[in-house]
């Protein structure tokens, strides 16, 4: 592979007037971005969480005093131009998988209802040894080459019915059975004769990359499945010209998780221990409960740690780190999560110290605003001229895909500067270094 990525920056095309969101997989999260951005076009509610809706972004000096909405600055499709769409191995309509997601009060979603009933998942391509625990009835029958034939005429289709020239599609399906890297992922060629010879190693997940990356649709996966982030993919991508995002949504435990690490390794703390522990009683949590699908999760949230504190660099702090994840499924939460953490820090002359962390938090509201900036980022890059692995969403994710010998940045606040300044630079901004030595220069201080 040559290249992975490209960031040649030319101006963003204005946007589409209107933009479809394909959703691989309509469960919990799906239902409560859709409902959400429904909610938000109707004044029912506020879209808390979204950069895209709510962040301002600094232009210039501080002094300027210029800071659009980055809405305002860069072109972005409006939300009100949103269609949703997708696919859910099981039948029914948005309304059905809202109810039984128990995300939303029935009252919000009793004023939706109608518009809501009007989105039914296409059935989805689905072999039940990537999610143990399910048993999908909705699904399409034949190989994998005729799940990627179906399903990129589906994308085809959907576009012709609602009238779209674009379209992006975020996966926020079951989080499939941890495998590694084969033969078959390797090149194009090797994946497209997998394909045709039905080859189990192909996932579910990597089938829906491949159709929406062959119909020049951007693609994000907001699970830890493997998908995309295979050699043949991003080569593919490249090609094709579609940027590719991922992985797993950083929502709860791991936002918090960058954020407080960063604060350690900034004042040169040590960490003796860290320990997160999960309850939750959504579907997501029964699917993970099976170990096989729980270590795809367990691999995206171990590996924040070691890239942030670098024991490598610092073994006297960091280098007899004892890392856990655990994830219980809890059915009286529902998709009410808690996420624990009990960190055991030390300072001057080794003393220890702890910090304990307890986030009551709501797992689909804090994925729903990502969800949207996602598919909102994706198809501003593609229509400035950018295609494979999109480095500077990192912000979004718990595991950020990046070409390959680079190691991912994980700092949340690193991770929000690389996005601003990737805007700035789209648009032919100044990019800001934050040296702030320009203040002083002016007035003779320096
Ligand atoms: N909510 C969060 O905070 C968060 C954070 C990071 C990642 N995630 C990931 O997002 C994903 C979705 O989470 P959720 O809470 O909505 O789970 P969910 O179980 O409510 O929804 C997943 C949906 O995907 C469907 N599905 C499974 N296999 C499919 C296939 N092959 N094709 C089409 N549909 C398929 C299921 O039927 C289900 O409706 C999970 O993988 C989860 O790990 C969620």
């Amino acid at each position: 592979m040559s290249t992975q990525t490209s960031t040649s920056s030319r101006k963003p095309a204005p946007a589409p007037e209107r933009l479809g969101i394909l959703l691989q997989g309509m469960g919990a999260v799906a239902s409560t971005v859709v409902a959400g951005c429904i909610a938000v076009r109707q004044g029912l509610g506020q879209p808390v969480g979204s950069l895209t809706q709510l962040g301002h972004i600094r232009l210039g000096k501080r002094t300027d005093g210029r800071n659009p909405l980055i809405r305002d600055f860069v072109p972005l499709a409006s939300m009100e131009g949103l269609v949703f769409g997708g696919w859910d191995i099981f039948g029914g309509d948005l309304y059905e998988a809202c109810s039984h997601a128990e995300v939303l009060e029935p009252t919000l979603l009793s004023k939706i209802e109608g518009a809501l009933r009007e989105i039914k998942p296409m059935a989805g391509a689905f072999d039940q040894n990537y999610v143990k625990r399910l048993n999908g009835t909705h699904i399409k029958p034949g190989t994998r080459r005729d799940w990627a034939n179906a399903l990129r005429q589906d994308i085809r289709d959907f576009k012709a019915k609602n009238g779209l020239e674009r379209c992006v599609m975020v996966n926020c399906s079951s989080t499939e059975v941890y495998i590694e890297q084969g033969p078959v992922h390797q090149t194009i060629e090797a994946f497209e004769a997998g394909l045709d010879n039905n080859d189990s190693t192909i996932s579910p997940a990597m089938v829906y990359a491949y159709s929406a990356i062959m119909e020049g649709v951007p693609y994000a996966n907001g699970t830890p499945s493997l998908a995309a982030d295979i050699p043949a993919l991003v080569e593919l991508a490249l090609q094709k010209g579609v940027p590719l995002s991922g992985k797993d949504f950083k929502t709860g435990q791991t936002m918090v998780k960058t954020v407080l690490a960063p604060m350690f390794k900034a004042r040169m703390l040590g960490v003796r221990g860290w320990f997160s522990t999960n309850i939750l009683g959504n579907r997501d949590g029964e699917v993970l409960e099976d170990p096989e699908s729980f270590k795809s999760k367990e691999k995206t949230k171990l590996g924040v740690l070691d890239t942030i504190l670098q024991p490598e660099t610092y073994p006297d702090l960091y280098g007899n780190l004892y890392h856990a994840v655990r994830i219980n499924y809890y059915p009286p939460r529902g998709d009410s999560k808690e996420g624990w953490d009990n960190i055991d820090i030390f300072g001057w002359l080794g003393y220890p110290m702890q910090i304990k962390v307890d986030f009551l938090c709501r797992d689909s509201i804090l994925a729903a605003p990502i969800v949207l900036d996602l598919a909102l980022f994706s198809d501003l890059a593609q229509r400035a001229g950018r295609k494979g692995i999109q480095e500077w969403l990192s912000f979004y994710w718990k595991s950020p895909i990046v070409g390959a010998g680079l190691y991912p940045e994980h700092d949340l606040f690193i991770q929000l500067t690389k996005l601003k300044n990737n805007l700035r630079h789209m648009m032919g901004e100044e990019l800001i270094t934050h040296l702030g030595t320009e203040y002083y220069e002016e007035e003779g201080n320096v």
